[in-house]
């Protein structure tokens, strides 16, 4: 599936619709939230990357963030997602509509093959993200540290809250 179409968005994977990975790392690097999203200094080309769970979100053919649904690193069944939306599209409702059309295609296997259980980890300080996942119906998991290594190849900590959702809880 390369669109998905709500009452007012269309997302459209990365897949078919043109890049937007300048002007996504642009709004990003703008609102200063490189580190406040990511926890380490990340750079551009980590949007390059193409994979059919990366969808573009358009809101009156106006480009307002992304949505994705990737590998969990850490286990090899799960599927994390993210989210981002530009600062002046906020507190609209749409990386709630958003994030629902994605799962709910994801765990009818519309996005990515056979989707069972959908992980999400957020900085602990991320008080709209945490509020978000939860609205959406994801269960907290657990808090845990997880070190990354950051552009001077040093340890960074970074204070994470997991969440996990699976069909049954998406669907109740
Ligand atoms: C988190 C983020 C995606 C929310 O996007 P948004 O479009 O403003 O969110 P919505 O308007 O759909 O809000 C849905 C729910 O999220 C929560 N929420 C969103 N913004 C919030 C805020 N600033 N403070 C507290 N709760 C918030 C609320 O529960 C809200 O429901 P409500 O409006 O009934 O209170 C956006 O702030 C963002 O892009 N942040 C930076 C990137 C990020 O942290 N992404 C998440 C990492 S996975």
């Amino acid at each position: 599936m390369t669109e998905i179409k709500t009452e007012r968005l269309l997302l459209k994977s990365t897949l078919t619709d043109i890049d937007r990975t300048k002007e996504m790392f642009s709004e990003i690097s703008a609102a200063n939230e490189i580190e406040a999203y990511f926890g380490i200094p990340t750079k551009e080309e980590i949007f390059s990357i193409k994979f059919p769970g990366f969808f573009n979100i358009y809101h009156n053919e106006q480009y307002i963030g992304y949505a994705a649904l990737h590998r969990d690193n850490n286990k090899t069944d799960d599927y994390e997602t993210e989210i981002y939306i530009i600062t002046r599209y906020r507190r609209q409702g749409f990386a709630e509509e958003a994030l629902k059309a994605l799962i709910g295609a994801a765990f009818c296997g519309e996005i990515v093959g056979k989707v069972d259980r959908i992980t999400s980890s957020v900085k602990q300080e991320n008080a709209p993200s945490r509020a978000l996942m939860l609205k959406i119906g994801f269960v907290q998991e657990k808090e845990c540290v997880c070190f990354v290594v950051n552009e001077h190849q040093k340890f960074v900590a970074l204070e994470l809250v997991q969440f996990y959702l699976t069909r049954e809880l998406f669907s109740r």
